[in-house]
């Protein structure tokens, strides 16, 4: 699984068995990022339509929430074999991410861009296409050397970069097939997009860090657009001009807000953190605004994976360390139902032990 900046990775169990206990079949998760608890959702029996304004998440969501067991995988295999064989050639990602900046070893560089090529040589689309590519970004982020934003590169090459790229192949997911869409939330939300399911899981930014900046290089690896570059890191030059409303301070709470009130499924299921721009009080008062009974938790979890190694400058270098290394995700129950909100939680804490401890009575 990907590095990703507020990943829900250790949430997902979680989610999963509050939203398996809430009366929901259908759910939409907005802000899908590495699609983590869209796939969790997933195997809980939902069929979930997964959107980001990212191009790396509408490529995972291809593979993990989409896709369905009419794959072709003995295809997929002979794919991926063909192309994990293929010699390194010089390209955009030699040059730009391995000479210029140094995310990646010379001799993987060459190989993700003799493999990004040959997937747009070949014309592969659909499903097929954002497998291999899936395939592709797993293994370039299992070798970068970074310190999993890619806002810099470490100064010294990471271990891991040594190893030789490996394309494995993503995992099949159980449980339905949902959809994946590339779309701005509060677009969607307004185009009517969210109307038709059950549930909503929100997961916006919730600070200033901007995940098109930070996750550029994917960005690029997906989009092969040969984009012009600045800085020691190599954003693309639309990092300066591609901004989320979310992580504005004058406008998050706005755009958050919008978004909630033209939600029209029953349930919501909110994740923030407690670091985050906005005041758990006020996220309540939002979702009770709305005319939902809301009830909130707390989980103490360990930070995102920047943090744990320290502050490092744009050259990789360590500058700092972080002043503490756990934070506490804040998780937002909304519906029509107050008690059947409590007894969703009441079995999801039962089954996750000591995780979740009440943040107020309901
Ligand atoms: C906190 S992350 C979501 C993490 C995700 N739940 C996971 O576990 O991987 C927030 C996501 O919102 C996306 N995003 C930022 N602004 C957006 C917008 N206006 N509409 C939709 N997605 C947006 C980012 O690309 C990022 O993937």
């Amino acid at each position: 699984m990907v590095k990703y900046l507020g990943s829900k990775r250790t949430l997902v169990p979680l989610i999963r068995d509050i939203a398996a206990g809430l009366p929901a079949t259908t759910a939409a998760d907005p802000f899908t990022g590495t699609t983590r608890v869209a796939q969790g959702l997933r195997r809980a029996g939902l069929v979930v339509h997964a959107s980001d304004t990212a191009s790396y998440s509408e490529v995972l969501g291809g593979a993990y929430v989409a896709a369905g067991d009419d794959v072709d995988r003995a295809e997929l295999r002979r794919l991926l074999a063909h192309l994990g064989q293929l010699p390194g050639v010089d390209g955009y990602v030699t040059q730009t991410f391995c000479r210029t900046a140094r995310f990646l070893q010379e001799h993987n560089g060459r190989r993700v861009d003799a493999i990004r090529a040959e997937v747009d040589r070949l014309g592969l689309e659909g499903t097929l296409r954002a497998l291999v590519l899936t395939s592709l970004l797993e293994a370039t982020d299992r070798v970068d050397s970074t310190c999993g934003l890619q806002m810099a590169f470490v100064k010294a090459w990471s271990k891991r970069s040594y190893r030789p790229l490996t394309l494995r192949e993503p995992v099949a997911v159980d449980g339905p097939p949902g959809t994946i869409a590339r779309a701005d939330a509060n677009a969607h939300a307004a185009s009517g997009a969210l109307d038709d399911v059950d549930l909503v899981y929100l997961d916006p930014p919730y600070n200033r860090h901007s995940y098109f900046s930070n996750y550029h290089v994917w960005e690029t690896l997906i989009r092969w657009d040969a984009p012009p570059h600045y800085g020691i890191a190599c954003k693309r030059e639309d990092c300066r001009s591609t901004k989320s409303a979310y992580n504005s301070v004058p406008r998050a709470w706005g755009v958050y807000a919008d978004l909630v009130e033209r939600l029209r499924a029953p349930w919501i299921v909110a994740s923030f953190s407690d670091e985050g721009f906005h005041r758990p009080e006020a996220i309540e008062a939002l979702l009770a605004s709305t005319g939902r009974e809301v009830r909130v938790v707390a989980v103490e979890g360990a930070r995102y994976v920047g943090a744990r190694i320290g502050i490092h400058n744009p050259a990789g270098e360590v500058v700092g360390t972080v002043s503490h290394l756990r934070n506490r995700e804040l998780l937002f129950v909304a519906g029509p139902d107050g008690a059947v909100i409590d007894a969703a939680l009441g079995a999801a804490e039962r089954r996750r032990g000591a995780v979740v401890a009440p943040l107020r009575s309901p």
